[in-house]
């Protein structure tokens, strides 16, 4: 017997930042549709993914919530579980770094390659970035800032381990030009060697002694491994590298694919095959560098605070609802937008009208004219012909384009069937067939025609959306598992007749979406009345405004304000995570505030440093206002306002809580 043919794929490894966002899960629901497509193709597949828990940016979250980084990762990884299970992305293996068989396998592979003098010791001169974790040389950084994401580098000088990346380099661009399939897209491919290997690589710096959280290197354990070369090691430990149990690495690896985003493509194409290289082992078969889930025309992120919450969107939605568009919207490899708007009109389009009507009006049909049974078919005409030879293509051309990680493509063909099916509904008219004898007759092919095409469908669409075929095929009364698989498509016909179907709820409820986006977004600028009068929140001293809020017209007439006027003032629950004094004022607090596990942090200035140390508010409940348009004082933008109670003169001041017990995030009205 022929053994089943391997296919390893794998995510990046995730940092455990609080929480993840739609960005993220992009790459996972990506993987993850890819790892089920291999399935249905009968292949033998392991799909990996995990987190990145080391470093300076995990240290310093640590240590800001006064918990250690141990105990900080350990939190936020069972939410990122959660998370993947929520969202179906069913991994075979998840990897974290701090796992005794990765701290080993980094150690290992770190003690070889010093030994075989790829590694030497040395000092350590240049610029560190830490929210990306990358080291620059002054020449690479741009406009004294880092390079890639443009934020402030720090000065660092330090006895360091460094990896011979230049003796490699000759033998990278021969590898990366002879197999043009390695680095997906081809774009990707040019801007690796011209923009990195051509010019030449430094050797890289691949310890460091100040930064404590991390693996230890273990001839020299005052060194932590750079976490780079301890997190892209996490594509092997993971298959038992280099330990006695080792089977899986060697049944899976060579990775068939490596799916990252395009701005760690860099560490994949360079440093990860010349590791690999040096240790003398294979190099993945392909790395794909995918665009970015774009929002007002910038990536996705928890820093510049514009993120979208993938929990919220699955509970609202549905998880197939979100992996279906998350696929369909974009090409892979191309940013895309996200946009409310976008999401409730594919779900509209697509999902209800589309898909949904397909399904519950030929499953009515069924029910009202044969009994609820899969009629029998008679002689196909040229009609019925033509559909069935779109359905017979649509696996093969599915096929090639997955094959090609073209997911938006290969929805697009499947869509193209269900197009057809309905426009055949209308041709074909069973309101009218259904009223001679004769037109009964008909109708039976005209229906079975149709159950068959919409099983296809439901095959089909499986690796992207997991959860509706089931509903799909419940629905059609398919029972047999063995009409549910790809090789299942390879004749059409293969749907028992005499089946009974089960009309049940729409697959995909329509959805207003005036005024679901009225629900869900705050009020567009243009019907803004003016921003309400600020609360107490004292920036100079009580009474005053703390983030310099816009001037404001005072309430016409008798100075009341209407409930919906009141409404527009989003008062939440805020907890401070971080305080300090704001430099060069004596009244100012900067503060650090957390509105919940599924909300942006934020930062707000407020003038209450009189009345209470940075100490005191750490670890404090206040209540801000949320939707106050952000303001900068003294260089540092405040995103909101505290509220306060003050007596006349200024001479008290109170911060205005909650009674204990209440989540952050909550809402106050
Ligand atoms: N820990 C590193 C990866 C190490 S792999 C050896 C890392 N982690 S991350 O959490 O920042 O990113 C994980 C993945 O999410 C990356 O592929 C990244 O490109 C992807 N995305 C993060 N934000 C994204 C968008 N806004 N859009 C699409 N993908 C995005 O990098």
């Amino acid at each position: 017997m022929s053994e089943r043919k391997t296919f390893y794929v794998t995510t990046p490894i995730y940092y455990p930042s609080d929480n993840l966002h739609i960005g993220h899960a992009y790459c996972s629901v990506a993987t993850d549709t890819m790892a089920r497509f291999k399935k249905q193709e009968g292949y033998d597949v392991y799909f990996v993914t995990g987190t990145d828990e080391h470093g300076q940016k995990i240290e310093r979250k640590a240590k800001d919530r006064g918990v250690t980084p141990q105990q900080y990762v350990d939190t936020i990884v069972a939410g990122i579980k959660s998370l993947w299970q929520l969202m179906d992305v069913a991994y075979d293996d998840f990897i974290r770094t701090t796992d005794q068989r990765h701290v080993d396998c980094v150690q290992q592979i770190f003690r070889k390659l010093y030994e075989q003098a790829d590694i030497y010791k040395g000092y350590y001169e240049g610029w560190y970035c830490t929210p990306c974790e990358s080291f620059f040389t002054e020449l690479q950084l741009k406009d004294g800032c880092c390079p890639d994401c443009g934020r402030p580098v720090e000065k660092t000088r330090e006895e360091a381990y460094f990896f011979k990346l230049g003796k490699y380099q000759d033998w990278l661009i021969d590898y990366i030009e002879t197999h043009p399939e390695f680095i997906q897209p081809a774009s990707r491919k040019n801007e690796m060697l011209n923009n990195f290997l051509r010019p030449g690589l430094n050797d890289l710096c691949v310890s460091r002694t100040s930064i404590k959280w991390g693996i230890p290197v273990d001839f020299d354990p005052e060194h932590t491994v750079y976490v780079w070369l301890d997190a892209l090691t996490n594509y092997i430990s993971v298959l038992g590298y280099g330990t006695a149990h080792d089977e899986p690495y060697r049944r899976y690896w060579p990775a068939d694919i490596h799916l990252v985003g395009k701005e760690i493509i860099r560490f994949h194409t360079i440093i990860w095959p010349i590791i690999l290289h040096a240790l003398g082992e294979p190099l993945p078969r392909q790395v794909f560098g995918h665009g970015w889930l774009v929002l007002d025309g910038m990536k996705m992120s928890k820093s510049l605070g514009n993120v979208v919450d993938p929990v919220a969107l699955c509970n609202r939605y549905g998880s197939d609802a979100i992996r279906y568009f998350l696929m369909r919207e974009m090409p892979f490899g191309s940013d895309g937008q996200f946009s409310y708007e976008a999401l409730l009109k594919r779900i509209n389009a697509d999902l209800a009208n589309d898909l949904g009507n397909l399904v519950s009006r030929t499953v009515a049909m069924v029910e009202k004219y044969f009994d609820g049974r899969v009629p029998q078919p008679g002689r196909y005409d040229e009609l019925d012909k033509a559909l069935i030879a779109l359905a017979e293509a649509t696996p093969a051309k599915v096929r090639a384009q997955m094959n090609e990680l073209q997911y938006s493509t290969a929805l697009s063909d499947i869509w193209a069937l269900i197009g057809e099916c309905n426009r055949y509904i209308d041709a074909t008219a069973p309101w009218v067939l259904c009223r001679t004898e004769e037109g009964r007759e008909r109708l039976k092919t005209v229906l079975y025609v149709l159950c068959e095409s919409i099983r296809f469908v439901g095959v089909l669409i499986q690796p992207t959306m997991p959860r509706t075929p089931g509903r799909i095929f419940e629905q059609l009364g398919l029972t047999d598992e063995t009409r549910m698989t790809m090789d299942s498509l390879s004749a059409f016909g293969l749907l028992p007749a005499g089946i009974a179907v089960h009309k049940g709820e729409a697959i995909f409820p329509r959805i207003d979406i005036v005024k679901e986006l009225a629900d869900i977004l705050p009020t567009p600028k243009a019907e803004a009345k003016p921003e309400p009068a600020p609360k107490v929140a004292p920036e100079a001293g009580a009474g005053k405004a703390a983030a310099a809020a816009p001037k404001t017209e005072a309430p016409a007439g008798d100075g009341l304000i209407t409930i919906d006027e009141f409404a527009r003032v989003q008062l939440r629950v805020a907890r401070v995570l971080a305080c300090e004094k704001l430099e060069g004022s004596d009244k100012l607090l900067k503060l650090r505030l957390s509105l919940g596990a599924d909300a942006p942090e934020r930062t707000v200035v407020s003038g209450i440093a009189r009345f209470y140390t940075p100490q005191e508010m750490l670890n404090r409940q206040v209540v801000l206002v949320a939707n106050l348009k952000p303001a900068k004082l003294r260089g540092v933008l405040s995103e909101g306002m505290i509220l306060c109670a003050s007596d006349k003169a200024d001479t008290v001041l109170k911060l205005v809580s909650v009674a204990p017990g209440m989540e952050d995030g909550a809402t106050v009205r």
